[in-house]
């Protein structure tokens, strides 16, 4: 039997620092209304003349790579998420896998938004644990500031997002089934795409002609659209059920998790689901103060940067779980 073990992390910041206060001159918001509804205080705004989808992802996988010691001929499949490709087709996959030089194995692309991460190691477990693959490496990058109305009437969204990549290396670890807290315990996803346009960003699409008109942008169908509230309401909704189904399939309670990480949506969000279920303060992991909701990449770049400042141990049990756009949500339980 085999089960993934995370064998490395990275991840890759853009170098542009945007402060809630240099968005005050572009529409009507203000440091004190993001602070208060959302917990963010900075994001990072990619450069797209270098800091592409695809650049972003494959600096994050280099230094993943590299952590991993492995060369560009180890990897046997590579799995990239995100909501902001650089093309509309081929996937971003296909680009990182040029930009790092590795050999001609599948590039799979993941379209499941803020749940990305959970979706690519859902993917990544069956793969290993059937066999298929031995060494996956996982990518979610984002560059969605490119997506993003910087006036008063995008102001829900623009001022709650941030750009960032960060990617993983599994491995396939051989695995008796003694010991189930060991790799990639569980991990479990679920979709309802009943609410698919409460989060969306409909253009280009080819339900309309992709060829961009100046009405369809004049419109505002060109942009991402949010009702901020009923995503709220759906998201600690599904945060719960999910952790719960964990816990339910593991038989591992909460209360024996070091380290919980939620996707970055709202610090609000984050505060509930954890108090909901008895998670204290001090095993939940945010970094949304200086990262925004950096959609598939926040997870395991909070990850990331808690493995590197030495917070996550070897050996520590990590809870993760995601919602977002389509809704999509699941939960992920992973030994370091
Ligand atoms: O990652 C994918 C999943 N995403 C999420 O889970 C995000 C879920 N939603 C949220 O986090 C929150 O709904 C928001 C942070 C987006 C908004 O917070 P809220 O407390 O739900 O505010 P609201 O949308 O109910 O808006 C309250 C007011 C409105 O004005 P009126 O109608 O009361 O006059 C908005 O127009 O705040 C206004 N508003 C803003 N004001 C200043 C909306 N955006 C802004 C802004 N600055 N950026």
């Amino acid at each position: 039997m085999w089960r993934a073990k995370l064998k490395s992390t990275g991840a890759y910041l853009p170098q542009r620092e945007v402060l809630n206060r240099d968005l005050e001159p572009l529409m009507e918001t203000s440091d004190a209304w993001i602070q208060e509804r959302s917990g963010i205080q900075s994001r990072r705004f990619s450069d797209l003349s270098n800091e592409t989808c695809s650049k972003m992802g494959a600096f994050a996988a280099r230094e993943a790579l590299e952590r991993a010691a492995w060369s560009a001929t180890d990897p046997d499949l590579l799995i990239f998420s995100t909501l902001s490709p650089d093309y509309y087709f081929p996937g971003a996959g296909v680009l990182a896998q040029r930009e790092l030089g590795l050999a001609n194995i599948p590039c799979l692309d993941i379209r499941a938004q803020c749940s990305g991460f959970i979706y690519g190691l859902s993917v990544a477990q069956a793969y290993i644990e059937s066999g298929r693959a031995n060494r996956i490496l996982l990518i979610c990058s984002e560059a969605q500031s490119a997506l993003m109305e910087l006036s008063t009437r995008g102001r829900n969204v623009s001022v709650l997002f941030g750009d960032a990549a960060a990617a993983i290396c599994l491995e396939a670890s051989p695995f008796d089934g003694s010991n189930s807290r060991f790799g990639l315990i569980d991990s479990l996803v679920h979709a309802d795409g009943r609410f698919a346009e409460e989060l969306v960003q409909q253009n280009p699409g080819t339900r309309q002609s992709p060829i961009a008109s100046a009405d369809m942008i004049g419109r505002g169908e060109m942009l991402p659209y949010m009702n901020g509230p009923a995503v709220f309401k759906h998201a600690t909704v599904r945060f719960r059920e999910a952790l719960t189904e964990l816990i339910g399939r593991t038989g591992i309670s909460a209360e024996q998790w070091d380290w919980f990480i939620p996707h970055q949506a709202n610090q609000r969000i984050s505060l509930h689901v954890a108090s909901e279920l008895s998670i204290p303060e001090g095993k939940l992991i945010s970094n949304i103060q200086n990262r925004g909701n950096t959609t598939s990449a926040s997870i395991p770049l909070a990850l990331h940067e808690s493995i590197c400042s030495g917070q996550i141990q070897p050996g520590d049990l990590i809870a993760m779980a995601a919602f977002g756009s389509g809704f999509t949500w699941g939960a992920a339980l992973l030994q370091y």
